[in-house]
C-alpha cells in the first residue's frame, strides 16, 4: 500500500541534510552562545536558524502542519502535541556538544499524526550518519538496515545515559544515586553521547543495550523513538510502563527485560512536562 507519509519523509530527510550542512559549516566559525533555563543550558544562532530553515521549508510544501520545536517553545510558544499532522524538531541535538565542538551533534525530526508517532528522521552532521524510522518499515542508518542487540543480561550490557543540565544538588544526588546502582550491577560500561538522540541511535544500531534520562524534552526523543522501536526496541517510562512523550522521562532498551531491569536502579524524579500549560 502506498505510504501516506512518504512524501514528508522524503522532505524530512532531505532537509536535516541541509540542516546538517549548516550546522557543520557553523562549527568552522565563531558562534555566539547563549543561555536559556540555567547557565549551563546553551543555545546558539544556529539552533535558531537551523529551526527556521526547517519550519519555513516544511511549510512551503505542506503548509497546513504544524510544528513542535525545541526553539520556537523557548521563545515563547506552546508546547502543544494535537491530532494534526506535526512536526516535533531539535535543530541542534547535542548543543553542548555543538559548541565544544565535540563530535555527536545530530539534527532531529519526528513526526506524529493523531499524536502517534509516524516517522523519525536523526542526522548526525559530523559523522555524516543519516538515521531514519519509518512505523512498519523498519529502520535504517545510511540506508542500512538496524537492528537492536540481543542481548539479555544486564551484566554483559552497555547503558548511556546523561547529566543533563539541571544543577539542583537533589537532582544532580539522584541522578548520581541511579548511576552508581546501574555502574555496580555491574555493568560492562556506561556511556553518555552528550545527545539524547544518537544515544536512542545507539541502542537502535546495537552498540548500547539501554539509555535513560530524565530532564529531556519531547524534541529530543520523538524521531528516535520510532527509530528504536522499528529496530526492534523497546520505549517506557523511568518508573516502567508506556513512555509518554510529554513527561520528560524516557528509557530505551533493546528489549522489555533490559528496559524492566535498569527501571528497578532508577532514582525517579518528575520535572515540569513539556506540555505544562
Ligand atoms: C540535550 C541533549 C543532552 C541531554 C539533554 C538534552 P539539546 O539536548 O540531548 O544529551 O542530556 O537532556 O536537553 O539541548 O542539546 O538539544
Amino acid at each position: 500500500m502506498a505510504d501516506p507519509w512518504q512524501d514528508a519523509m522524503d522532505h524530512a530527510v532531505a532537509v536535516a541534510r541541509r540542516a546538517g550542512t549548516m550546522v557543520r559549516d557553523a562549527v568552522q566559525n565563531d558562534m555566539k552562545v547563549m543561555l536559556k533555563s540555567s547557565s549551563v543550558d546553551l543555545v546558539t544562532q544556529t539552533d535558531q536558524k537551523v529551526e527556521n530553515l526547517i519550519i519555513q521549508s516544511v511549510t512551503e510544501k505542506f503548509p497546513t502542519h504544524r510544528f513542535i520545536g525545541e526553539e520556537s517553545v523557548a521563545a515563547g510558544e506552546a508546547c502543544l502535541l494535537t491530532d494534526s499532522p506535526t512536526w516535533i524538531i531539535d535543530p541542534v541535538d547535542g548543543t553542548t556538544n555543538f559548541v565544544h565542538g565535540y563530535a555527536f551533534v545530530a539534527v532531529s525530526i519526528g513526526f506524529a499524526v493523531n499524536k502517534q508517532l509516524e516517522f523519525g528522521v536523526v542526522y548526525s552532521c559530523m559523522e555524516d550518519k543519516m538515521y531514519t524510522g519509518r512505523k512498519g518499515r523498519g529502520a535504517f542508518c545510511n540506508g542500512e538496515a538496524l537492528q537492536v542487540s540481543d542481548q539479555k543480561e544486564i551484566t554483559q550490557s552497555m547503558v548511556a545515559t546523561e547529566f543533563g543540565s539541571n544543577r539542583d544538588p537533589e537532582v544532580v544526588d539522584k541522578i548520581f544515586s541511579s548511576m552508581r546502582k546501574v555502574l555496580c550491577l555491574p555493568v560492562h560500561g556506561m556511556r553518555g553521547a552528550g545527545s539524547a538522540a544518537l544515544n536512542m541511535c545507539h541502542v537502535a544500531a546495537g552498540s548500547v543495550e539501554v539509555y535513560y534520562e530524565t530532564g529531556i524534552h519531547c524534541w529530543d526523543v520523538a524521531a528516535a523513538a520510532v527509530i528504536v522501536a522499528e529496530a526492534g526496541g523497546v520505549l517506557m517510562d523511568v518508573e516502567g510502563g508506556p513512555m509518554d512523550l510529554m513527561s520528560r522521562r524516557v528509557v530505551a532498551a533493546n528489549c522489555q527485560v533490559i528496559g524492566e531491569r535498569i527501571v528497578k536502579e532508577i532514582d525517579a524524579f518528575s520535572p515540569e512536562r513539556d506540555d505544562a500549560a
